[in-house]
């Protein structure tokens, strides 16, 4: 073995996909090529500016400059716990139901590290956030993939697992608004993971990066809404997409309490936690007025618009997504998700993610991100019209 090799582990991960991605739009950026990606959800306005001053005030006081406390600061927890109130009529305990994170990331990568042991099972959903299988590959363990069944409104089918899968699963990773279809949680389906995850004893990770971002009226429920899902369940709440704050990394975990003191158990062990100023703005976000989101969302629906226009003009059938800044597309005919992603990358200059990125039940798919300036967006989509029709 060489000096530099990566741990079996590490080894047995795909590179992370937008490092795949970032590193070929360098190369055709080096070359000097105008590329337009529409392939990252990285939001592109920048963070509310209540949220910046809140940052400006608090990262002025030395009294923020020390250590954090892993617990997170308490105007962080009571924030989180009124929002939650407020928006989604879910009663938390501040103490001991809440705890910041760095990122939604973190959080679900270290929840692998604090759940699971070599040869448990993770349920991942398939196509799903990278973070679900390589959290538990990178922890010892093994992911098993839940396909998403697009005539069930892509959820999994839970009548047809795997029982042997159920009763070596630990942990299951679960998103709506979903992250890459932009599918939303269809009626009943929380119940029913309550109910197996109860029968099989799981704990539901529900990763909701997206529940502040959707449109036409639609208002998305927190999974812990669902009755028993305290019980059984933790949220990820990430302030990222909802608050322009990608670059901050401010998330919390929120739900069952033991869940939650295994998950700081782990943590006081591999961080030192969030900086308290951007605790102290994620508060500021969680408390501040919701127009700012509300004239986002307006930004991301016409985009979006915009986007399910040019695919139909060009033949692509594709409905409108109730939430996330993704749509979600069939390939044309002929093509695989990666043949297609690189004709237009080649034709057009334009990066779409090929789903097969997201599991293999993303094949057949590309992704289409709506968070790129309007005159960036409407760029690639004319040159996507221009060599695709
Ligand atoms: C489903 C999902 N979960 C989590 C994240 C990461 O969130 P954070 O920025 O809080 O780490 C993303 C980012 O794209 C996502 O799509």
């Amino acid at each position: 073995m060489a000096l530099t090799d990566p741990s079996k582990r590490l080894e047995a991960i795909p590179p992370y996909m937008f490092a795949e991605l970032e590193r070929r739009v360098a190369d055709k950026r080096a070359a000097g090529v105008d590329v337009v990606s529409l392939g990252i959800g990285d939001p592109d306005r920048p963070t509310y500016p209540h949220i910046v001053e809140a940052m400006r005030e608090a990262v002025a006081d030395p009294a923020n400059h020390r250590y954090p406390s892993n617990r997170g600061r308490e105007e962080f927890r009571t924030a989180l716990a009124s929002f939650y109130a407020s928006r989604f009529g879910v009663t938390i305990d501040p103490d001991s139901q809440a705890m910041p994170a760095i990122g939604a990331k973190e959080c679900i990568y270290n929840l692998c590290f604090a759940f699971l042991d070599p040869d448990d099972i993770a349920l991942a959903a398939d196509p799903g956030y990278p973070v679900y299988t390589g959290g538990p590959t990178l922890a010892g363990a093994r992911p098993v993939l839940m396909p998403l069944v697009g005539e069930l409104g892509f959820v999994p089918d839970l009548e047809r697992m795997d029982r042997m899968a159920l009763d070596s699963a630990r942990l299951m990773f679960l998103n709506y608004p979903n992250n890459p279809t932009g599918a939303v949680v269809p009626d009943g389906f929380f119940e029913r993971v309550v109910a197996l995850a109860r029968a099989h004893e799981i704990l539901v990770v529900h990763d909701n990066a997206y529940s502040e971002t959707t449109f036409d009226g639609y208002v998305a429920p927190s999974f812990l809404a669902t009755p028993g899902a305290m019980e059984v369940g933790v949220e990820v709440f990430s302030l990222s997409k909802g608050f322009n704050m990608t670059g901050w990394r401010c998330a919390a975990i929120v739900g069952n309490a033991d869940a939650i003191r295994t998950y700081w158990r782990l943590k006081t062990n591999v961080d030192s936690g969030l900086f308290e100023a951007v605790q102290l703005a994620g508060a500021a976000a969680l408390s501040g007025p919701r127009t700012a989101v509300e004239e986002m969302n307006e930004i991301y629906a016409r985009r979006r618009d915009l986007v399910v226009g040019t695919l139909r003009e060009i033949g692509v059938v594709v409905q409108p997504p109730k939430g996330t800044i993704y749509v979600w597309a069939p390939v044309p005919e002929g093509h695989t998700s990666v043949s297609f992603a690189e004709l237009v990358l080649e034709e057009a200059a334009v990066v779409v993610s090929p789903g097969s990125m997201y599991g293999p039940s993303g094949e057949g798919f590309f992704r289409i991100s709506v968070t790129t300036p309007d005159e960036r967006l409407t760029e690639g989509l004319e040159r996507i019209r221009h060599h695709l029709s």
